[in-house]
């Protein structure tokens, strides 16, 4: 494809820099006292504290000049504001939905499904659940089921779509199970607990066919919706001459309905939504979102962020800023690849993801080595990632723990956010942590909550 700057072979971020923000240097001594004093957890750690922040993706973002315009033409009126209009128009757009629930981020969405079609001896299959999403079926009872290819497990396997779903393992669940306690199959695109994997058009497809031989409804977590088109654009047969836009409306075409986290593709700060087809489906959401979200046009959120998502749904299937986007997210990859750290290949869309059993054999898998990995890169250069293995996976519902399927660290790229020197440094980073590796030890948890324990755990080293 014809990249603005061709022939030349750096791809440069397409935006100029409008409005800055400090950053703020750290010795060695002032994070190795930080992070004690947060109990080895990095989420809790002052932000000032940190100097390049790669724990998440989701919300991160930079806004772009033409989003800060938007949100000075919000209408702030309890009901039927025009901004609210401005919204489903651009939603509806790219996710032609017949019902569009505003709601403040993505949980609140996966809050409101799951209560109305969740609840004891029901099992929603995914490729993967992100955390919040296993955490808010497991709340109602249900059952949260991973069926991702058996390559999306497997760091190395160099497979273009690793965030497919088995569809044979679909089809025997839903066989074994019933369509009567499977309300709906959820699909999350990317695949972010798996690595930020793509899911091909083809395997939706397929997904789709079983879906409507059982009956049964399929359900896109949709965050990172642009990163995947970009993926199938570039990775499926038969894709590249299309419009991400239009790869994206056939996603859409395929599902029954959506969860979204605006926090993410849709280059915003704050916002999401929960849209579907089922009146009955929408009726009974409504309702819980006056409960807890509020009023039908403007859900969680203000008119504001409503107009901020409508311009940031146009500027996230740009594909000037989608190639620079995932080849940013490559650069990362390769040079930590490069240099033998070991990552989960191919490069995903939103984050690089170290495979800390990989780079820390020594260390067991009921000792955290993604934490201990992550503990590093923070103390060594004050680089804030998170660990997505163990700590997050490890507790089971019925209380046991358990080595989660892989050990990782995730690296997420903010978008629109740092620039390629602030990456190069990271990388320098990485390199001065694998060369310590051996010397690195385990953890043990001080304390923990009963749900997402990841978020507010402490922990001790195992010296
Ligand atoms: N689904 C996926 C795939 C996600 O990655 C997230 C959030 C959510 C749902 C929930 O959305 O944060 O707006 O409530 N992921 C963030 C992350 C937190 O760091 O990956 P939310």
């Amino acid at each position: 494809m014809g990249s603005p700057a061709e022939p030349f072979r750096t791809v440069i971020e397409p935006f100029r820099i409008h409005a800055v923000e400090p950053l703020a240097m750290t010795t060695p001594k002032q994070r190795a006292e930080a992070i004690r004093a947060a109990g080895y957890n990095l989420f809790n750690l002052a932000s000032s504290n940190v100097l390049i922040d790669l724990l998440t993706d989701s919300g991160t973002g930079a806004m772009s000049r033409d989003q800060w315009s938007a949100i000075q033409h919000g209408d702030e009126s309890y009901a039927g504001s025009p901004s609210w209009e401005i919204f489903q128009r651009a939603v509806k757009s790219l996710f032609p939905f017949r019902h569009v629930i505003p709601t403040h981020q993505g949980r609140a969405a996966e809050k409101i499904l799951f209560t109305v079609v969740g609840g004891p001896g029901r099992v929603i299959p995914s490729n993967t659940h992100f955390d919040t999403t296993r955490a808010n079926i497991e709340f109602t009872g249900a059952e949260a089921v991973d069926l991702v290819i058996p390559e999306g497990r497997d760091p190395k396997a160099l497979h273009p779509f690793k965030g497919n779903l088995d569809t044979a393992a679909l089809d025997a669940l839903l066989h074994e199970r019933g369509r009567e306690n499977v309300p709906l199959v959820m699909v999350t695109v990317t695949n972010n607990s798996g690595g930020g994997q793509p899911v091909s058009l083809e395997n939706l497809h397929a997904v789709r066919a079983v879906c409507d031989r059982h009956g049964v409804s399929l359900f896109l977590d949709a965050c990172r919706f642009a990163e995947n088109a970009w993926f199938i654009r570039a990775r499926e047969p038969g894709q590249h001459d299309r419009e991400v836009a239009d790869i994206v409306r056939e996603m859409a075409g395929l599902a029954d309905g959506m969860t979204m986290s605006a926090k993410k593709d849709p280059l915003c700060n704050i916002g999401g939504w929960l849209a579907c087809n089922d009146d009955a489906l929408a009726e009974a959401a409504r309702n819980l979102l006056i409960l807890t979200e509020g009023f039908p046009t403007y859900g969680g959120l203000a008119g504001r962020d409503l107009e901020a998502i409508a311009q940031g749904l146009k500027e996230a299937v740009s594909h000037d800023y989608l190639e620079y986007r995932i080849r940013s997210t490559a650069y990362l990859g390769e040079a930590l690849d490069a240099a033998g750290i070991p990552v989960v290949l191919p490069i995903g869309g939103h984050a690089v993801y170290i495979d800390a059993r990989g780079l820390l054999p020594h260390i067991p898998p009921l000792q955290y080595p993604g934490q201990a990995l992550a503990i590093a890169l923070y103390e060594t250069g004050g680089v804030r990632t998170s660990e997505i293995g163990t700590v997050m996976f490890g507790r089971q519902p019925d209380g046991s723990e358990q080595p989660a399927a892989m050990d990782l660290v995730r690296l997420a790229i903010p978008r629109r956010t740092y620039t390629q020197s602030h990456i190069d440094y990271v990388i320098e980073v990485c390199l001065a942590v694998q060369e310590r590796a051996p010397s690195l030890v385990g953890y043990r948890i001080e304390s923990e909550p009963r749900q997402l324990r990841h978020f507010t755990a402490r922990f001790a080293p195992l010296v």
